[in-house]
């Protein structure tokens, strides 16, 4: 694997998935893999779980790592080829790209949708950038499109509580004050698409997910209809695809509640607005799974590490 950007790059879900988890039963086996290599992570953005998580999955393999938040201590970056560098941009990404990767093994990199410019956010500039111009492997810590890392802790996460051998999986759209990115959304229906699952996605009119990434998804608009007899239940907001970043309505009857999950597991990526996108009832009940969610972030990350250290010391 020469990087990991979305979820097309996992090959072999069933099998990344146990090995994530015997990883996480013996999470230092491999210490001695990532001796002498150093993992960079650049933060355009905010991160609590990715950050930490990335950092640990780093360690357990004996890696250096440095961090860097570049949105708020970096230089403002071009991405424009032939751009004439007069205004606020002071170093183009075809230098940062090679000189972080002078210094590091692996780059990963955080770089959210601006939800201004659709054309220019699907560009991904930031993440293809560094993939373009770095020269070693990149990780997507989740970018304007896609989330995989988060995927990946999810895939885990339902193979451990899963009790059928086809679970039925509802990724309900919730309400937000704020614009939301579609990436999580993007990267669950992703994975969703390659996964033994009965997958519905429900959402109100008009918060429609890129068709190209929905392509044979079942959508159902009526989120009780949707959700009957659901084994698990991940609640997302996001902001409308077609009125691009925009807040249509607050819908906020969508919110999820003790009452409309049922029997069902409870899913979400957070960080999450208590008693707007769910309730409390919810969360803190033994149906949520957000804790395992987030614990299985480090494994996701450690296995995506190893995969990548594994392919370049093999040439
Ligand atoms: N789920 C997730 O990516 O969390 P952070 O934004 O805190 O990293």
């Amino acid at each position: 694997m020469k990087n990991y950007l979305t979820v097309k790059d996992i090959d072999d879900l069933s099998q990344w998935v146990n090995t994530a988890i015997d990883l996480k039963k013996d999470p230092l086996r491999f210490r001695s893999l990532g001796q002498n290599k150093t993992l960079a992570m650049l933060f355009f953005n905010s991160s609590l779980r990715t950050r930490l998580s990335t950092h640990k999955a780093a360690l357990n393999l004996g890696m250096d790592v440095m961090v860097m938040n570049i949105g708020k201590d970096g230089w403002i970056l071009d991405f424009e080829e032939g751009s004439v560098m007069d205004r606020h941009s002071a170093e183009h990404i075809k230098e940062a790209a090679q000189v972080v990767a002078q210094y590091c093994d692996i780059v990963a990199v955080r770089a959210f949708a601006s939800l201004q410019d659709k054309q220019s956010d699907e560009a991904e500039l930031v993440l293809n950038g560094f993939a373009k111009y770095a020269g070693v492997p990149i990780v997507n810590m989740e970018s304007s499109i896609h989330h995989p890392l988060q995927a990946l802790a999810d895939a885990i996460t339902i193979e451990e509580f899963r009790k059928t051998e086809t679970p039925k999986v509802v990724l309900s759209w919730a309400p937000h004050p704020r614009p939301l990115p579609h990436a999580v959304a993007n990267s669950f229906v992703e994975l969703m698409q390659i996964s033994k699952a009965d997958f519905i996605l429900t959402h109100p009119p008009g918060y429609e997910l890129n068709p190209e990434i929905t392509r044979n998804c079942r959508i159902e608009y009526d989120q009780e209809k949707a959700l009957e007899n659901a084994d698990f239940v991940y609640a997302k907001n996001w902001s409308s695809y077609q009125d691009y970043g925009r807040i249509l309505h607050k819908n906020r009857e969508w919110m999820m509640t003790e009452a409309k999950l049922g029997n069902a597991h409870f899913m979400h990526c957070l960080p999450v607005r208590r008693n707007v996108v769910v309730e409390d009832a919810v969360l803190d009940s033994n149906k949520s799974l957000i804790h395992a969610q987030a614990n299985n972030r480090t494994y996701a990350a450690q296995l995506v590490l190893k995969k990548l250290l594994d392919s370049h010391s093999n040439g």
